[in-house]
């Protein structure tokens, strides 16, 4: 029987594998075409503005199928003008999951809010539904739901939660470009989506982000908190009848009401013209290709992939991070910290989950953002929401039940995916070696 390489025995990969000459991993794919739209934009001094930018917004949309998309600097960005657009304010709430990046919420605290945290589901790891109703109140603007690494949440329940009770949804896409919740693109099933377009994500334009929208309204808010030059044109972007209306808004224009300059840059929006022509195909082969691999992985004990039911019109679209859950249980008890060290000194590419449950950090607790002399999470006559540990238990829980491991870009490495396979199962066979 081998040796593991932890044990001292030779690694099954080298470090090196893994790097940008692995085809079989490497993503994002860009080629010449690429790097010739970034150039034209470079030659032509067109960096900043908007022309090529509008161009991507309007391709966008159309490929997520969406009335509205308005491009970002960052996915940060553009979730803390959803939240704004939403009504969010000073002592209001939102309810968020509470294992996700702290992007998905955290300008709640900016903008005088609270965020009052649900547990997420075992099986999605997305905000649980019958975590959120009791957890509504009067101060409670929106529900921020994340398709946790690309797995799509309940929508079904969440939209019907939100409308019983007149919530906004918001929906953090940073994890889900391509994803189908029951045969419709993520991020166009709530009011508002925020999604980011950094570079370690399935579509990737550097620093960047967009909200997507079906209400013209919420979109025309997202102009005017941070779109300086878009603002209070009322027979271009504000052209509906409340802004053409309203004086006010007209008078705001050229100031974005944010104080925010928000908008993405062109590069960015050259390199996700290009993209998007491809993005379909690529997005088939890695479907091809993790379907396959995560099949071989569920033949192993302990494991089951994390990914909706096949031919559920429910999908993981480019396969943000991969994610495997994980049961010590039928691992005669290894720990999931033993197992991935183990993994790793393979070279493995797989790692624990990079997030940590939010509602335990100090920025939602104690941090006073005003300079009150008390945490804004109660500083503008909120309820208290928050909550300590082991409030939210599964949240709490995952980073010792999950691990995220790489994802494969097509079917024609299908020796590379079963080698990988094959490493994690000499892991798996000889973890006699591991509880010694
Ligand atoms: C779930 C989630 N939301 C929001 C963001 C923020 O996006 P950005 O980094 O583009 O600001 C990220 C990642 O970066 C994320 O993973």
């Amino acid at each position: 029987m081998s040796i593991l390489a932890i044990n001292g025995g030779k690694a099954e990969y080298n470090a090196s594998d893994w790097n940008s000459s692995n085809k079989a991993t490497l993503w994002p794919v860009y080629t010449s075409e690429d790097e010739n739209a970034i150039l034209e934009v470079l030659r032509n001094r067109q960096m900043s503005g908007s022309e090529i930018t509008k161009k991507f917004e309007k391709a966008y949309a159309e490929y997520v199928g969406a009335k509205h998309v308005l491009g970002y600097c960052s996915g940060t960005a553009s979730l803390h003008a959803a939240m704004w657009a939403c009504g969010v304010g000073a002592g209001d709430e939102v309810i968020a999951p509470s294992l996700t990046y702290w992007a998905t919420c955290a300008a709640a605290i900016s903008l005088g809010a609270a965020v009052n945290f649900a547990d997420i589901d075992p099986v999605t790891l997305c905000i649980d539904p019958k975590d959120i109703e009791h957890r509504i109140g009067p101060r409670t603007k929106a529900i921020i739901v994340v398709h946790y690494l690309g797995h799509p949440a309940d929508m079904d329940e969440i939209m019907a939660i939100a409308r019983k009770h007149n919530v906004k949804v918001i929906e953090d896409a940073s994890h889900s470009h391509a994803c189908l919740y029951k045969g419709t693109m993520t991020g166009t099933i709530g009011d508002i989506a925020g999604q980011s377009m950094m570079t370690g994500k399935s579509f990737a334009l550097g620093e960047a982000g967009v909200i997507i929208t079906n209400n013209r309204d919420l979109y025309e808010r997202c102009i005017s908190y941070g779109h300086y030059e878009r603002t209070g044109v009322a027979n271009n972007f504000n052209s509906s009848e409340r802004f053409i209306t309203d004086p006010e808004l007209i008078h705001f224009a050229g100031v974005p009401i944010g104080g925010r300059k928000d908008r993405m840059n062109q590069w960015c929006s050259a390199l996700g013209l290009v993209q998007l022509k491809y993005f379909p195909e690529r997005v088939a082969k890695i479907e091809e290709a993790m379907q396959y691999l995560c099949d071989e992985m569920d033949k192993l004990p302990g494991l089951c992939t994390h990914r909706p039911a096949k031919g559920s019109g429910t999908t993981k679209g480019a396969w943000y991070s991969s994610a495997c859950h994980y049961n010590p249980e039928e691992l005669d008890g290894l720990s999931l910290d033993k197992f991935i060290a183990a993994m790793v000194a393979e070279n493995l590419p797989v790692g624990p989950l990079g997030n940590f449950p939010l509602h335990l950090h100090p920025v939602f607790n104690e941090a006073d953002v005003f300079f009150q002399g008390k945490p804004t999470a109660l500083a503008f006559g909120q309820r208290d929401v928050r909550q300590g540990k082991g409030a939210l238990p599964v949240a709490e829980a995952a980073r010792s039940r999950v691990f995220r491991f790489s994802r494969f870009v097509s079917l024609e490495y299908k020796n590379e995916i079963d080698r990988f396979v094959a490493t994690i199962k000499k892991v798996i066979d000889n973890r006699g070696e591991l509880l010694k």
